[in-house]
This record gives C-alpha cells, structure tokens and sequence, in this order.
C-alpha cells in the first residue's frame, strides 16, 4: 500500500472499518494512522491493531493522502475549521457523517478538495455491511476505484448520486433495526408453538441470510422466492393471506416514509 490512509475519530465506525481493513489486507495497518480527540482509547487501538498514532489531526493531515472523517456530525465544523489549511489539492477526503453533504464539506476549503462521501451500516462489523458512495467532480475515476477497492473487502460497496444518500440511510441504515424485530417477531411466533427460544433465533436468522443471498447471489427477484414457497392451498400462502390482512408491505412502506421525513426535519 503506497496510500498512507488516516482515520480522525476512532470512535465505532473508523475502528470497525479499520479493524475491517487490517484483517482483509495484510500489511496495511503499517499505511493507516489514527488521531483522536482523547488519545488513550487510539494509543489502545494502535497497540492492539499495529496502526500509527498521529500527535493531533493536523499531524495526521499534513501525512496522509487519505483522510476519513470518523467524527459526529456535529464536530465536523470544529474539526474541518481546523484541518481546512493543511488540506492541500492532492488529499483526499472520505466523509462518513449521515446528513452532511459533499458541498457543506467543500465549503470549509478555498481550494478545489477532492471529496468521497460513504454511508456504511453496522453490519460492516461482520464483513457483510453495505457502503453507498458519492464523490465529487474533483476525484478522479482511479480515485474512486482506489476507494471502492478498498471498502468492498468490508462490505458490498454501491456508487449512487449523492441524492439518493437518505433514502440509503434509511433502508441500509436503520433497515437493521425494522429487520432485527422482524427476526424477533418470527422467533416469538415459532417459540409460541414450542420452538427453544435461542434456537428460533438462529433458524429465523439464518433464514433470512439464507433468503437474501438467493436475491444477491443467484439474482432471484423478492416475489419469486415467496411464489417458489407459496404451493396452492399450502401453509406458506396462507401466512402470506395472514401478513397482507394487516398490511405488511404497507407498514414497512410508511416505516420507511417516517424514516424520510424525520431526516428532512
Ligand atoms: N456508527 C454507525 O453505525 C455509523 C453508520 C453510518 C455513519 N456513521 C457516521 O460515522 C461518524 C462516526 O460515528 P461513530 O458512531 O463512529 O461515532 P463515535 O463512536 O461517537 O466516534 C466519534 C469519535 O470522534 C472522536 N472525536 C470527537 N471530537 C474529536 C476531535 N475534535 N478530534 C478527533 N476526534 C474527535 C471521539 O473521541 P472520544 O473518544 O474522545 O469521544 C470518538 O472516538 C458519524 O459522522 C456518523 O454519522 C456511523
């Protein structure tokens, strides 16, 4: 790795990214360095992962090529206030906040700044996280690639228009959650009829892991699988009756609608 990549924040998504990168690319952890704002918790995660620690953020700036922000948005305007002069044309940014654009980014430089947006989900602290990624007119294809590259060894990586950066929260990011309780909700059903408690979790998970990789892998369409399993007059049908009764596809519909709204608040 010729890159030498920092991280300023190593809060959760920076070290599950990093501990993402240093696992999958042997010899990388000697490229990447880290600054955070209270140092023992990075002097702990460079001794633990072999990684650089940087003295502050502009230290991390002026030795880095890539510079990822691992901060709350709320502390982007502290920290890009005072990275923004050592961020020189070459430097490449990669913005993880949910709700800050590329143009608020590019807004604390005077310079043309080569901007990457991502927006990671938890699942990346498993391998299997989705990544959409926007970048701005100054980053160069090989640029993006060098990224893509990177991140797909983490997680399924997905370039949109930075438009479309809410509805990707919504779906990838919060989707956990709204897919959590409805593994839960299975599980309880099937505990209700006599199923051990921990093993209905571990059948409906790995039904679902099992059903979206027919959908990923073999490219089979959402309604095919619930037709490949709905025979005439069979019980699957007759739980799928059940479900759109109460309006299933609906309430997950608005559960996304209310998703929407609330980030255009
Ligand atoms: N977590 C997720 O699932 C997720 C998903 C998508 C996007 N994101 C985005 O990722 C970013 C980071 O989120 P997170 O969940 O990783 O947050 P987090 O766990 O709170 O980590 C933030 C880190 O920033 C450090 N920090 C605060 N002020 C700083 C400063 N002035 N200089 C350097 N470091 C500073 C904090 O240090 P201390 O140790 O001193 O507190 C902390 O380690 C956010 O913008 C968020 O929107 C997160």
């Amino acid at each position: 790795m010729n890159k030498k990549i920092g991280f300023i924040g190593t809060g959760n998504m920076s070290t599950t990214i990093i501990r993402g990168l240093v696992g999958n690319f042997e010899g990388i952890n000697k490229s990447i360095y880290v600054s955070n704002r209270s140092r023992e918790k990075a002097e702990k995660l460079c001794n633990e992962l072999d990684i650089n620690l940087s003295e502050d953020n502009i230290d991390l700036v002026k030795t880095c090529d890539v510079v990822f922000l691992g901060i709350k948005p709320f502390i982007y305007d502290k920290v890009l206030s005072e990275i923004s002069s050592h961020i020189t044309e070459d430097k490449l940014i990669v913005s993880l906040a949910a709700g800050v654009s590329m143009e608020d980014v590019g807004g604390y430089f005077n310079n043309p700044t080569k901007i990457i947006r991502i927006m990671p989900n938890v699942a990346v602290n498993v391998g299997e996280g989705m990544i959409a990624l926007s970048f701005n007119d100054n980053v160069s294809i090989d640029e993006t690639d060098f990224i893509v590259n990177l991140l797909s060894t983490i997680a399924l990586v997905d370039r949109i228009e930075e438009n479309l950066m809410d509805a990707v929260t919504t779906i990838s990011g919060c989707g956990p959650a709204f897919i959590a309780m409805f593994v839960e909700a299975l599980a309880d059903g099937s505990v209700l009829y006599g199923m051990p408690r921990d093993k209905a979790y571990i059948y409906a998970a790995q039904t679902l892991i099992g059903t979206g990789k027919m959908m990923l892998e073999k490219k089979i369409h959402p309604g095919q699988i619930k037709d490949m399993v709905s025979s005439p007059k069979g019980v699957t049908i007759e739980g799928v009756y059940a479900l759109e009764k109460r309006g299933f596809r609906n309430i997950l519909m608005e559960t996304i609608e209310a998703c929407n709204k609330k980030m255009q608040k």
